[in-house]
């Protein structure tokens, strides 16, 4: 049993580490991880027995499966110009998202901010009209990782119903050399075309980091203020939208009036909003009489709306294999999600939130300054 548990951690770990690593780009050391999660579920299954063992063979062979798959993935990667092609078509099909607020768990302000920002200027344009009410500049989503900043930037376009062009800073990035500047105009040209849209840009901060260290930053950080400054303010319909991690590291020309003026911060989810998620991920799955939510909810103080989602899909593993073992329904209890919580940490830290704080207090005395 003690074997058992070692391995699966062992196994956790890997997985943990290969997902990371896919994530970045590093497919060389995601493969190795994934190839050593197989085999180490491998080693799970031989200790296993009936059922379980096929369905955790099984499990094994899928993840040395998709490790080598990474490999290929890397291989045929496109040339510059076969990504700008799929990028310009990717925009051309962008569509209303089906995402509501109501989709969204708590932040009730942040979601009055923005109906009052960004939603009901383009759905009431006389009454703002009427009461000359300012309008237009873009909104700067921030906040930890997984509090749900890509989610709301897609409810938003839904309820504004426009439609959702989104790019990633990174990748911007990566292949801003040479030509590629055209390819940022052509997104910005495409989406002016429409009736009504949302340009959202994730990891802002890694497409406009503060200017004076790096001359390559400096560059493509002017130019794409300059083209933000085309097409904001001549069509209130074109919404502009980012989202970062780091704002700290953001250039501060870029959140001038007219860009990115309004900052929302996104905060980790309170008790509400971790009930909220955690009702929504356990919605009709067997669980046991005496499963008791309201003690999750107590248990996750730190935890991010991603890594909710997780821990109920990690806490669903043990009984479902059982359930494929036995043929018979085996209810999800406590001590299954506890099991999950002693090994799953929150994705934040505690010196995350506090930069965060630190950051908002800034803010908040740069403001008073200014009032005064
Ligand atoms: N407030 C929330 N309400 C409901 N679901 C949430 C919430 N926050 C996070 N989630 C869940 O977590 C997933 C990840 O959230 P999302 O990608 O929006 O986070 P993010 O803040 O954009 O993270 P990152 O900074 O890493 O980009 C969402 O798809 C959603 O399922
Ligand atoms: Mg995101």
């Amino acid at each position: 049993m003690q074997d058992l548990e070692l391995l699966n951690n062992t196994f956790e770990l890997y997985m943990k580490k290969g997902k990371e690593a896919k994530d970045k780009g590093k497919f060389s050391l995601a493969k190795r991880n994934f190839m050593l999660a197989g085999e180490t579920m491998m080693q799970i299954a031989k200790i296993s027995q009936g059922k379980l063992k096929e369905a955790r063979l099984d499990r094994a062979r899928r993840i040395v499966e998709l490790s080598e798959r990474i490999g290929e993935e890397k291989e045929k990667k496109k040339t510059d110009s076969e990504e700008e092609d799929d990028d310009v078509k990717k925009w051309q099909q962008a569509e209303i998202p089906n995402v509501h607020f109501d989709d969204v768990a708590g932040l009730d302000d942040v979601k009055k901010a923005i109906k009052i920002r960004m939603i009901n200027p383009v759905l009431y344009p006389d009454k703002y009209k009427l009461y000359n009410k300012k309008t237009g500049g873009g909104v700067l989503l921030y906040g930890p990782p997984g509090t749900g900043k890509t989610m709301i930037a897609k409810a938003i376009a839904c309820e504004a119903k426009a439609k959702f062009y989104a790019v990633k800073g990174s990748d911007i990035v990566s292949k801003w050399v040479g030509e590629s500047e055209k390819n940022i105009n052509s997104l910005f040209a495409e989406a002016n075309k429409q009736d009504r849209a949302i340009i959202f840009i994730d990891e802002m901060d890694s497409l406009l980091g503060k200017r004076g260290v790096d001359t390559h930053n400096d560059k493509r950080v002017n130019e794409f203020l300059q083209q933000i400054d085309g097409f904001s303010g001549k069509n209130p319909n074109l919404l502009l939208l980012g989202a970062t991690n780091r704002p700290w590291d953001i250039d501060t020309a870029a959140t001038r009036s007219g860009r990115f003026s309004q900052k929302i911060y996104i905060p980790l989810p309170d008790e509400e909003a971790r009930r909220f998620i955690l009702k929504k991920s356990m919605k009709n799955v067997p669980v046991a009489k005496d499963f008791d939510i309201e003690k999750i909810v107590k248990q996750t103080e730190m935890y991010s709306g991603a890594d909710l989602e997780e821990l109920c899909d990690r806490a669903k593993d043990e009984p479902l294999l059982k359930a494929i073992e036995t043929d018979k329904v085996v209810e999800v209890t406590n001590k299954d999600f506890e099991n999950v919580l002693a090994i799953f940490p929150p994705s934040v830290t505690e010196k995350e939130i506090k930069q965060f704080e630190e950051y908002n207090n800034d803010i908040e005395s740069l403001l008073k300054k200014k009032k005064s």
